[in-house]
This record gives structure tokens, sequence and C-alpha cells, in this order.
């Protein structure tokens, strides 16, 4: 009989009425790919199986699989390689963030069905470790996760470069007509010279760092490259641990507690991470009934200074963390800052970990506390009656004069107006407006595409404007920067202010005090709102199929977009501030 207690093959027995015969059956048609019952006998490792053609940022999953099934062996495990979705950014319709429920509820149900004592969750670009994280949490097995690694970097000119701030930095030229046709199709070719994920502190490197900050992989696996041998000895070590935690269980919830949570929003801070890493872990958090309070991610903010120089905020790449020590070298600036008694999957304190790791390596990217590259966290939460449950502003990547900024609005009702008039000569435009995007937040596009990141007008553009404040219900790549304001919430989509604003008002921002306003009554706010019709992507949605799922339970971005069937009660709060 299966139980919850049951380990190996007798886990997740199927469902045929007499148990012993449903444990025969399994074997007898797994004994057809070879195995032993010594093999059959032992802990069952699942690993989970992301490579795809379409996502070169897991190029290096196999390799990955290799080498943690040899650890498992070691260690007298079984592994079990087993597919799940993969989601690679540049290869997902409409957005990547549309899919990664999908792949959570994916991942997660897998664990549920397959009998494994333990999972090696092997992931990378910006969704995939977010939705493997989310199913961990929910499953609560014992779990370990791999990021693929960051790759390498390219060179142009003399000059390094890579994905995807300098795609940005380049194609913005390229716009301006700084730099020729021949020469934005060589350096297309040189942004992302290997395998791995982006090289910058965008989001995928942000959740790698966040992910060994809170406990959840072993020490160094955020930034060794994704080529290195390293990483793959890294993973040999993986291997060997998760047999050890299948024998002696710690399961996430032991991991993910508040505190484990706190130290991780520290590090996306001090580290100038990407604001899609917050709704990401919002979503975790909230597997797990925590509520990540925004007002004290903020709080929590303002006391800790941006200690890493890595694009977008700064000046280099993830190879060069690496060489500086990787995460646990910043985590030592950070002590005094973190949660030190937190266990991890290694079976050590966060505390014992950081005591045991080396020292800054050359302090190239890594700051001293007391020389930060910026004096507090890389991101600022605002709010005002344009986002009455918040919004976000990377402010370290930001111009600082446009910081507190008061101009006229210039309105686009959604992707296909922005793309029909942002290089329109016609369009009254001038470097102090604020460009305003609407209708594209988690309902609206749908799947709050990275397209917050609104283009500078061609023809500013090629005056020279390089920044503007811009603001939207969508979210950003984290390898972007500007002024621009993210994540506004309620969405537009969902009758919030943003629906109300119209070409000409004034918006005024001010990062400083933390708010953001249309200066507008509170009755013209109400009579503009109570005039609000669906857009037409609302409209017109199928009422069946997964578009019909996640239109009607996707939740806003501050709860994490995760589909409100999935949460349970919340019983606690993260961050944590220290009184
Ligand atoms: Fe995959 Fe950047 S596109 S990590």
């Amino acid at each position: 009989m299966t139980s919850k207690n049951s380990k190996g093959l007798r886990k997740g027995l199927t469902s045929y009425g007499d148990s012993e015969f449903s444990l025969f059956l399994r074997k007898a048609f797994i004994k057809a790919m070879g195995f032993t019952d010594d093999a059959l006998d032992r802990p069952i490792i699942g690993i989970t199986n992301t490579y795809s053609d379409f996502n070169p940022c897991h190029g290096n999953v196999p390799q990955i699989i290799e080498a943690v099934k040899r650890g498992v062996m070691q260690e007298g495990g079984m592994p079990f390689v087993f597919p799940t979705m993969s989601i690679g950014e540049s290869f997902a319709y409409p957005t990547s963030m549309y899919l990664r429920n999908l792949m959570a509820l994916d991942t997660e149900e897998m664990m549920r069905a397959q009998p494994v004592d333990a999972v090696v969750l092997i992931g990378g670009c910006d969704k995939t470790i977010p939705a493997q994280l989310m199913a961990a949490a929910s499953v609560d097995i014992p779990s370990i996760i791999i990021p693929t690694g960051p790759m390498l970097t390219g060179e142009h000119k003399g000059e390094r470069l890579g994905a995807c701030t300098d795609c940005r930095r380049f194609w913005g030229k390229y716009r301006a007509g700084e730099i020729d046709q021949a020469e934005i199709e060589e350096v297309n070719a040189r942004l992302a010279p290997t395998t791995g994920t982006c090289m910058v502190m965008g989001t995928a490197s942000t959740i790698a760092c966040m992910v060994e900050a809170c406990g959840m992989s072993l020490p160094g696996a955020a930034a060794i490259p994704a080529v290195y041998a390293e990483r793959f000895r890294h993973a040999e070590t993986t291997g060997r641990r998760i047999v050890e935690l299948a024998k002696s269980p710690l399961v996430p919830k032991e991991i993910l507690t508040p505190e484990a949570l706190t130290n991780a929003l520290v590090v996306l801070h001090a580290i100038g991470g990407s604001t899609n890493a917050l709704i990401h872990f919002t979503a975790v958090a909230a597997r797990l009934g925590i509520k990540i309070d925004l007002a004290a991610f903020d709080r929590l903010g303002r006391d800790i200074p941006v200690l890493v120089d890595l694009k977008p905020s700064g000046a280099h790449y993830m190879e060069h963390l690496y060489e500086d020590g990787g995460l646990m070298a910043v985590l030592k600036e950070l002590k005094p800052l973190l949660h030190l008694d937190c266990m991890t999957i290694s079976g050590r304190t966060l505390g014992e970990e950081i005591d045991a790791a080396a020292a800054p390596a050359k302090r190239k990217v890594i700051r001293l506390a007391t020389a930060p590259i910026f004096p507090s966290g890389g991101l600022a939460v605002l709010t005002g009656n344009l986002a009455p449950r918040g919004a976000l502003i990377k402010h370290a990547s930001a111009t600082p004069a446009l910081l507190n900024h008061r101009g006229r609005a210039v309105v686009f009702d959604g992707l296909e107006d922005l793309a029909n008039r942002i290089d329109s000569d016609d369009l009254d435009v001038n470097a102090d407006d604020v460009l305003v995007l609407k209708n594209i937040g988690p309902k609206g596009a749908p799947g709050m595409p990275e397209a917050g990141y609104i283009p500078i007008p061609k023809k500013l553009a090629k005056a020279g404007v390089k920044d503007m404040v811009r603001m939207s219900d969508a979210r950003m790549s984290g390898t972007a920067f500007g002024t621009i304001v993210l994540h506004i919430t309620p969405e537009a989509a969902e009758r919030g202010p943003l629906a109300a604003v119209r070409d000409g008002d004034m918006i005024s921002l001010d990062v400083s005090m933390r708010t953001l306003t249309l200066e507008i009554s509170d009755v013209e706010m109400a009579r503009r709102l109570s005039e609000w019709t669906p857009p037409p992507m609302l409209a017109d949605m199928p009422d069946h199929g997964y578009r019909k799922l996640y239109q009607t339970s996707v939740t806003q971005a501050d709860i994490g977009c995760d589909f409100d069937f999935m949460l349970p009660k919340m019983t606690a709060t993260a961050p944590l501030l220290r009184t």
C-alpha cells in the first residue's frame, strides 16, 4: 500500500485498485529500460531536463545532467531524468511570463506524479528557475536548484560586450543613426558568444543569486560561468548532496522561511537586481503562505547599498563576479544585514557557509559596504493615486536628474498603438514629457511582457535624447536601464488608475518621496474610470483554453502574477525588518 511516507518506486503508485499489482506493473515496465532490482531499490532522484533547441540559455543542460547523475550514483542513489517545459525568453510568444505559471504547474505535477524521493531542478533562463522554485515550494520534497550559469562575454572594437544590456545600448545607437547596418549585424553575432544565461545582472543572474542567498542551491551556484569545468563539478557535488537529502530530508518549507526570503530580498537590493525578481519571489513566497510586503521591501532597501558593479547598474559582467568570489563574497560584505541562522540545503547555516567562503579575490566588482556604487537599494516602491497598490523603479539604473520629474503625459493605449506612433514625425513629444503605456499588464497583454522599456521616440533619439521618464503596467528586462516606472498596480486592463491617464495630463514622479501622482482631482479620476471600457484584447478573449484560464486566474504584480487558485492562506510576511 502506498502512503505519504513511501519511498522510491513505492511512492505515488498508479491507481489500479491493487497497490501490490501497481508496484509489480511499474517494476515490469521500468525494467524494460535495463534496470536491475538493486538499482531500483536505491533512493530515486528526479532530475529535470529543460534542454530545448529553442533555449540557448539551457544549452549546457545535457552536460549538467550527466554531472548530476555521476554525483547521484557516487552516493548510492539512482538518477531518473524527466522532461518539463523549457522557456527561452526570445522564443516565447506572446511573452515568457504568460508561460511561467504553466511551467510551474507542469513541474509541480510531474514531481508529484512520479516516484521521486528528491529532485534536482536545472533551470536558468528568466522564468524557468522561478517556475521550478514555485513548484518545489508547493510539492515540498527535498529539492536543489542548479542554475545553468551565465554566458561568457564577447568583444567588439576592443570593448567587452554581452547580452543583453549591450543589445539595447547598440540597438539605441542604431536607431539614433550612430552606427550602420553592417556594424549592428557584427554586434549581433558577438552579443551571445557561448551558451548560458545573460551575463549581466539581468533577471536570470538576479534569480540565481537570490536562490543561492536563500539556501536552495549549493554555494557558488549563481556565478560560475555556464561553460566552465567548475559548473559541472558543482553539478556533480549537487548530485551527491541530493542523495543525502533523500536519505535525511530537508524540505523547501524548512529552507524558505521569512528570514531566508528576507536574505534573498537583501541581495536583490544589494546586487542592483532585476525588477522581475520581486514578482517571482513574491510568487514563490505566496506558495508558502508568506506575503511579500512591498512597503517593507522598500524600507529594507533604504539601508542596503548596491555593492556589485555589474551592468546594467554598473560596468562589469558575471564572469567578473565569479572571479571576485561569486555571491558568497558579496554575502560576506552584507553579513550584518543577513539572518545567518537560516538553514541551507547544504545542511549548514548561511552564516557557516559565508564563513567558509573565501574573501573577494580581486574586488573588481564587489565593493566594500563603505564605498558602494549606489548608497541605497537598487529598487524603490512607489505609490500614489496612479499606483494605489504600488509600482517599481530601478533607480540604480535611472538618470539621477529624472528621479524627481514633472511632465506632460504622452499616452499609448497598447503595444500596437506604440508600434504605430512612437517613431512618427507627427508625434507631439518633447524630452521633458512622460511616456505612458497602458494595457500591457498581466491580463492586458496578456502576460505582462517586458515592454516597459519604451523606446525613445526616433526623432528625439536622433537629437541625442538618451533617457526619458517612462511608465507602464508592464515589466522590463532586467538587462535594461533608464528612468522607467514598472508594474503599475492595479493594471489598466483591471480598470486601474493608469487607464484614466490622457494625453496632456501632468504626471509627477518623486522617487525620494516614493510617490507617483496623476495631477487630476479624485472626482475627475472617478469620472474617467466610470467611463472605462475593456480594451479590445479583453473584449475578444476566447472562452476556452489556456488563454481563458490565464486571463481569468492570473493575479496582479503585487501578489506575484501566480494563478489565484494556487495560493494558500497567507500566514506570514516578509521581508522582516530589524527594529
Ligand atoms: Fe535567457 Fe537572458 S535570454 S537568460
